[in-house]
């Protein structure tokens, strides 16, 4: 009788230990696929739209986009999960939409706190559909969408802003307070020829402060303008290794062409520790958090957990007393609002590459790494396997930039910037550059935009890359015409 009341309990307990078990795996299938899964930045989809395409055509791996609308540079990347998707799209709308000033001292709501000084209201008025803005800029006319940063000799053999200002001019400012001046552009036209005798014309800029808010400008003022980067891959290339970039600029030690770039080493704002600058015209920032957050003190006014106090200058009386958005606790930018501007920069796709079978766009390929523009503007590079978002890691990318600093000769000099000298420039990425004018309508290129035409662009170059414009110049009408097809194809 013993043995009929316990066969039962000997049959369930294993079955009930099998559906804890089950249950206990299922909860962390969920937890797990809620919680950490989609921080790989893969969703449930599939890839197939990336793995069927010509590998050719894939310019960033699977941060490529095959968009074909008029927004090429503002892609999230294909098959995101939705919380990434989510995030992006936050990140998104604080990038495109405008903030406004602060009305009352009291914070009143998320969107607020622009200025008290600044140059825009929207990370998008300069980033135009995440690429650039042009504004007409004729000699004479007042400036807006580029900004002027002034230097003046410390005399201590560095350099400083002008007493007074800022070295980032703000050319707008709320109400009651005086902007610090508005950019002025001259230009001179400066017609050359090819050796071929074919006819060109650049126009050279020089910029001045007009109307200066806060005291006379001293003489011997260096005034220089930037313009806004297109944006695509930003994510790809935080992902890249420091060895990476060191290895390069190794690899141009004794270049025949006397190319030499170097890194930008710098103090990463929040460790503490000496980081490669990959960031900004002249790789002045280390990562995407400390470029957004800088773009959103310095462009727009907006505090935030990296700048949590206004920058009010002694003698801005009118600027230090205008109603601040928020408190050195509560900043404009909220830590949240701060982390979905970084995740929308970092996910951020790249337009696939066009025109693959284009027997022009063939031979400008090949034009571009003979006469070595491919030195600087390197063809392909490999991501590291440390960032924080898996999709960004291992991903065979093409950006054509080696993302270090070269000399590029007195013509594009503009003031010095950290380590970077005034002559120093990091190589730009050039991925999606032939998507410029569908995107933003223009053809400006150069951090000043002075150039009129990639070709323009090209003829600008000077200093290490003297020996591959010389070599471009030197090409035949049909082959430049070449390669200028193979540059609107990337
Ligand atoms: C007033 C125009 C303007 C505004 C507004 C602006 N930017 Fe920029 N942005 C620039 C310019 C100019 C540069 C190059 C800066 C430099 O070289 O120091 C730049 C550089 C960048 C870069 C680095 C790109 C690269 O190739 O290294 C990122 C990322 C960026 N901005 C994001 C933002 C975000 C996010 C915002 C809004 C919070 C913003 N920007 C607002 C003009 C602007
Ligand atoms: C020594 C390194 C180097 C070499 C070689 C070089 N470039 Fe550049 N390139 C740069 C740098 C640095 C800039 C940015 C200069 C500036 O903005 O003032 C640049 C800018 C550009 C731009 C404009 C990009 C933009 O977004 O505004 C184009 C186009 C370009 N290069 C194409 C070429 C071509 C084509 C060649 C070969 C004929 C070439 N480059 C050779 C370093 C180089």
């Amino acid at each position: 009788m013993n043995d009929a009341s316990e066969k039962p309990v000997r049959h369930w307990l294993p079955i009930a230990v099998g559906i804890l078990l089950a249950a206990l795996l299922a909860l962390g299938w969920a937890v797990w696929k809620t919680e950490y899964a989609w921080r790989d930045a893969y969703g449930d989809g599939d890839m197939s739209e990336l793995r069927a395409a010509d590998p050719r055509a894939l310019t960033a791996g699977d941060m490529t986009t095959f968009h074909k609308g008029f927004k090429p540079f503002g892609q999230s990347a294909e098959n995101l999960p939705w919380q990434y998707e989510k995030l992006f799209d936050d990140g998104d709308g604080l990038f495109e939409r405008p903030f406004q000033p602060a009305i009352t001292k009291i914070r009143y709501n998320t969107r607020d706190g622009l200025g008290p000084l600044y140059n825009a209201n929207a990370c998008g008025a300069c980033h135009f559909r995440d690429g650039s803005v042009e504004e007409p800029y004729t000699s004479g006319q007042i400036m807006n969408g580029i900004f002027l940063r002034m230097s003046v000799a410390d005399g201590n053999g560095g350099w400083a802003p002008p007493a007074g200002y800022h070295s980032q001019l703000r050319d707008k400012a709320v109400a009651g307070v005086p902007p610090e001046g508005f950019g002025v552009i001259d230009w001179q036209e400066m017609p050359d020829r090819f050796p071929d005798g074919e006819a060109y014309s650049l126009r050279k800029p020089s910029f001045r402060v007009h109307n200066p808010g806060y005291g006379q400008l001293p003489a011997g003022v260096i005034v220089e303008a930037r313009s806004a980067p297109r944006l695509p891959g930003m994510g790809l290339l935080e992902a890249l290794d420091e060895d990476t970039l060191l290895a390069i600029a190794k690899s141009q030690e004794n270049h025949p062409d006397g190319v030499s770039g170097r890194p930008n080493w710098l103090t990463d704002p929040e460790t503490g520790k000496r980081v490669i600058g990959k960031f900004s015209l002249k790789a002045n920032a280390p990562h995407l958090r400390a470029q957004a957050a800088g773009a959103a003190f310095n462009d727009m006014g907006l505090t935030s957990p990296l700048h949590p106090r206004e920058l009010c200058l002694a003698g801005q009386t009118a600027c230090a007393e205008a109603p601040a958005g928020g408190t050195a606790a509560a900043p404009d930018l909220s830590e949240e609002q701060l982390q979905a501007l970084t995740i929308y920069l970092q996910l951020l796709a790249v337009p696939a590459r066009r025109q693959l079978d284009d027997t022009d766009v063939g031979l400008g390929g090949r034009l571009f790494a003979e006469v070595g523009c491919g030195v600087c503007h390197l063809d392909t590079l490999r991501t590291g396997n440390s960032h924080p978002i898996k999709r960004l890691r291992g991903q065979t990318i093409h950006p054509y930039s080696d993302l270090l600093l070269h000399d590029m000769g007195p013509d594009l000099a503009g003031r010095p910037d950290g380590e970077a000298s005034a002559q120093e420039w990091r190589t730009p990425p050039l991925w999606g550059i032939g998507l410029t004018r569908k995107s933003n309508h223009h053809t400006v290129f150069l951090h000043d935009q002075r150039a009129r035409s990639l070709q323009e662009a090209i003829l600008w170059h000077g200093g290490e890359a003297s020996a591959a414009k010389a070599r471009f110049m030197a090409l035949n009408k049909a082959s430049r015409a070449a390669l200028i097809k193979f540059l609107e194809s990337i």
